[in-house]
């Protein structure tokens, strides 16, 4: 696999900082990104697939919404040993060029598709055993979220499961304000300057929307999901599934 370039992009000085969008220069950068900036990345991904191995059946398709550089759709070609089709769902041109060049690169070993399309907009699930959502609700607009899981919910094969990753608010400010602290106190450990974290932040405002783990909760259950459990925390991360 080539090297991934440093993330760099909140390194200059912005004078007025712009929303964080999904675009190239993200991109290009964002494998970096990602292990510098989501705790436990790696292992998440590892608890990921071997959920989505167990709930996979031949014959099905596993869903990976807001796929990017297709790092999890590759994980997953590797762990699932029932014979599936991979399918990768992203909004960004460049992410799923990125993502392209990645699964070829690698020879994926099961029949794959990437579909660009606007999750807002509705997602199309069928036949699916498995559906993986990581670090991607968070991106959807709140209006729309209910009626996406309802979406993935009708998509899904019986026994089928829901695999979302996300960031999350703390239940109470309190915890909200020390988790979000020892978070920043993690990026600079992995080399994030303070003007890197407050401008990367400003950019996410408006853009990432998170929910308290128990919103979360709520909103699989309430959409008809039979059984939640929670898979992973670290403070102010959380990995949820759900099954059909
Ligand atoms: C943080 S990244 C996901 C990371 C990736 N799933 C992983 O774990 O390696 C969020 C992705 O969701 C995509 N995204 C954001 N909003 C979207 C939408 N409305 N519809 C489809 N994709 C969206 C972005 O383009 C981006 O690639």
């Amino acid at each position: 696999m080539s090297k991934t370039k440093e993330d760099k992009v909140f390194r200059k000085k912005f004078n007025s900082i712009p929303d964080f969008t999904f675009g190239k220069e993200i991109a290009s950068v964002f494998d970096d990104m990602l292990h510098r900036s989501v705790p436990f990345y790696d292992e998440v991904q590892r608890m990921i697939c071997e959920m989505a191995d167990d709930f996979s059946k031949d014959g099905t398709n596993v869903y990976d919404l807001g796929c990017s550089t297709c790092t999890t759709l590759l994980n997953l070609d590797s762990a699932i040993k029932s014979r599936v089709k991979l399918i990768g769902i992203d909004s960004s041109q460049d992410m799923i060029k990125k993502g392209k060049q990645k699964l070829v690169k690698n020879n994926v070993s099961k029949e794959w598709e990437l579909i660009c399309s606007n999750l807002n907009h509705g997602v199309q699930i069928t036949n699916a055993s498995a559906v993986v959502m990581s670090l991607t609700l968070q991106f959807i607009r709140p209006l729309y979220r209910e009626d996406i899981i309802r979406n993935i919910l009708s998509g899904l094969n019986d026994q089928g499961c829901l695999i979302v990753f996300e960031k999350v608010l703390g239940e109470s400010s309190v915890f909200n304000r020390l988790f979000i602290k020892y978070y920043y106190d993690m990026k600079k450990r992995k080399g994030y300057s303070e003007m890197e974290i407050s401008q990367k932040r400003e950019a996410l405002e408006n853009v990432l929307i998170p929910y308290r783990l128990e919103e979360n909760k709520q909103l699989f259950l309430r959409s008809g999901f039979r059984h939640f459990d929670v898979f992973f925390k670290w403070y102010n991360f959380c990995g949820m599934i759900a099954i059909k």
